[in-house]
């Protein structure tokens, strides 16, 4: 089979709700969640069952179609109160990535546009918002990895950290899209990737769909990677993102700052793979970008048992920020830039 037919796909507009696949059930089991209610996908953004930038965005746009399709306003000022109110409760769901944030405005902003038209017709334009951001996403993450394979050449090897692959956009991923479309092209890069601690992004889903797809990955835990750069086994890093800031700081999964740390006392470049819809031109530097703490769970009970002593002390931030300097390149879906670049990008 293809690494095409073995693709996964986070979710899904299924006609009347929302399919989501579990993602806290992998790699166990494809378990998919049918969610009709704004309150699921909260919930289901909070708890990680759909989870990755991308994929937190488009969940949030589908998310605002459900809170506001039995909306029974009568005027497009209620209509919008009712858009902002949901809006709002779903932007409380996560604070890192920044996608959540634009899918919103995008879909308020179309909302905006529809004003004048029956409020039936602009429930229906909400949707369309939804689904187009999922299109164009698919066809974002293939740009991205076109622009990353110019980086990369047959054989090279490539350590990637947390999970921004297939389950984490519409298709492809971002950071893992030039695996994807290497092996489109008959090309082996081999890819070590990390586990992730606490929650195992690389280990229950990069890992999985990777192989899935037929891609040469290997598994190695977070503390593996100085070892895995110091013998040769990797020429390049690949990251995604939650958020770059203005000054070209990249938010990402905690251990990513260290891993870029490494890339960089071992001589390997280090990239950022990040859809537009990832870069935060509003938030100046990395020490404005909100970080997530998670519960305390998350590592003492992380592996399913009990880890650590009963009342332990915990500090569990989601993210960590990677200074701008230790990043070689910024690859979106228009081009690669230095990270120093992108404030111009406003213009
Ligand atoms: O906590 P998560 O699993 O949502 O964190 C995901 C990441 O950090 C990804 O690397 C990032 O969102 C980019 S996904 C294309």
């Amino acid at each position: 089979m293809s690494s095409e037919a073995k693709r996964l796909v986070p979710l899904e507009w299924a006609g009347d709700h929302l399919r989501l696949l579990d993602q806290t059930r992998l790699p166990v089991e494809e378990v998919y969640l049918r969610q009709t209610t704004v309150q699921q996908v909260w919930e289901a953004i909070r708890h990680l069952q759909v989870r990755g930038a991308p994929a937190i965005g488009m969940a949030a746009a589908y998310g605002l179609y459900l809170g506001v399709r039995e909306s029974t306003a009568g005027n497009f000022a209620d209509f919008w109160r009712h858009v902002e109110e949901q809006a709002d409760y779903l932007a409380s769901s996560r604070p890192t990535a920044v996608n959540l944030f634009w899918a919103l405005d995008r879909v308020k902003a179309r909302v905006r546009q529809e004003e004048g038209q029956p409020i039936e017709e602009i429930k229906q334009a909400v949707l369309a918002e939804a689904l187009a951001i999922q299109e164009e996403d698919e066809r974002v993450c293939r740009a991205i990895g076109e622009n990353l394979l110019t980086l990369l050449q047959d054989g090279t090897g490539v350590l990637t950290h947390c999970n921004a692959g297939s389950l984490a956009t519409a298709a492809y991923g971002t950071a893992t899209a030039p695996f994807y479309l290497a092996k489109e092209r008959g090309w082996n890069l081999r890819v070590y990737a990390d586990e992730t601690r606490p929650v195992l992004q690389g280990s229950r889903l990069t890992a999985y769909e990777l192989q899935r797809a037929g891609i040469d990955v290997t598994l190695i835990c977070d503390n593996m990677a100085a070892t895995v750069m110091a013998q040769g086994r990797v020429q390049a890093v690949v990251v995604g993102t939650d958020r770059v800031a203005a000054n070209g700081d990249v938010a990402n999964k905690i251990g990513t700052y260290g891993v870029a740390v490494l890339a960089h006392a071992h001589g390997i470049p280090f990239y950022v793979a990040a859809p537009f819809s990832s870069i935060d031109l509003d938030t100046p530097t990395g020490a404005e970008i909100p970080i997530e703490e998670r519960p305390a769970e998350e590592i003492t009970h992380g592996l399913g048992k009990q880890v650590a002593p009963d009342g332990i002390k915990v500090y569990n931030p989601s993210f960590d920020v990677t200074p701008a300097r230790l990043i070689t390149a910024i690859v979106t879906e228009t081009g690669i830039y230095k990270p120093e670049e992108l404030a111009g990008l406003r213009k």
